[in-house]
């Protein structure tokens, strides 16, 4: 009998119960695509292939228009990431505030290249642009959280706080 990523792709009971639940709040099942695939990825860690195919089997679309969506939206991850997603703001302000200063350091720090998972496995160090938060440059993002006005102290802490959760396995 043939398979599919509906049929092979995990994810927990967990998550497709949220799923479940998500979805018929939508008037229009494709507006439901955007929190299904934070539900996904926020289980596994990124959007791979077969996590498209899910999703879009999932929401009876093809698997384009998640396509489209996983490429647009910079949030939504093509790639494994590291335990923590460090985004260091390089836009103007930002820039003029010692964002590659800041970004330079945490890739000293955790020994990593740009858009690599460090080999500790600690973290993933990216540029993005603009986070709309120019008043209190230069503004770091750790996964969700917004850190402001992060001057080489700051920085400093930050490594430290990323060292001290990530060894703990979390
Ligand atoms: S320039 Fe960095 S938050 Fe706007």
């Amino acid at each position: 009998m043939e398979t599919n990523a509906t049929d092979t792709f995990e994810l927990s009971e967990e998550a497709r119960a949220e799923i479940d639940r998500v979805v018929p709040r939508y008037p229009e099942i494709r507006s439901a695509a955007l929190p299904v695939l934070y539900i996904v990825q926020g289980e596994k860690g990124y959007l791979s292939n077969e996590a498209i195919e899910w999703v879009s089997a999932r929401l009876e679309l093809e698997p384009i228009n998640i396509y489209e969506l996983v490429t647009f939206y910079p949030m939504l991850l093509r790639e494994p990431t590291g335990k923590r997603h460090v985004k260091v703001c390089r836009t103007l302000s930002c820039a003029l505030n010692g964002a590659y200063r800041v970004c330079d350091r945490f890739r000293e720090a955790f020994d990593c290249e740009l858009d690599e998972v460090s080999p500790d496995g600690a973290v993933t160090v990216e540029y993005v642009e603009c986070i709309a938060s120019c008043h209190t440059a230069p503004v770091v993002q750790i996964d969700e959280e917004l850190y402001h006005n992060v001057d080489e102290d700051r920085t400093e802490e930050l490594i430290q706080m990323i060292r001290s959760e990530t060894k703990s396995g979390s």
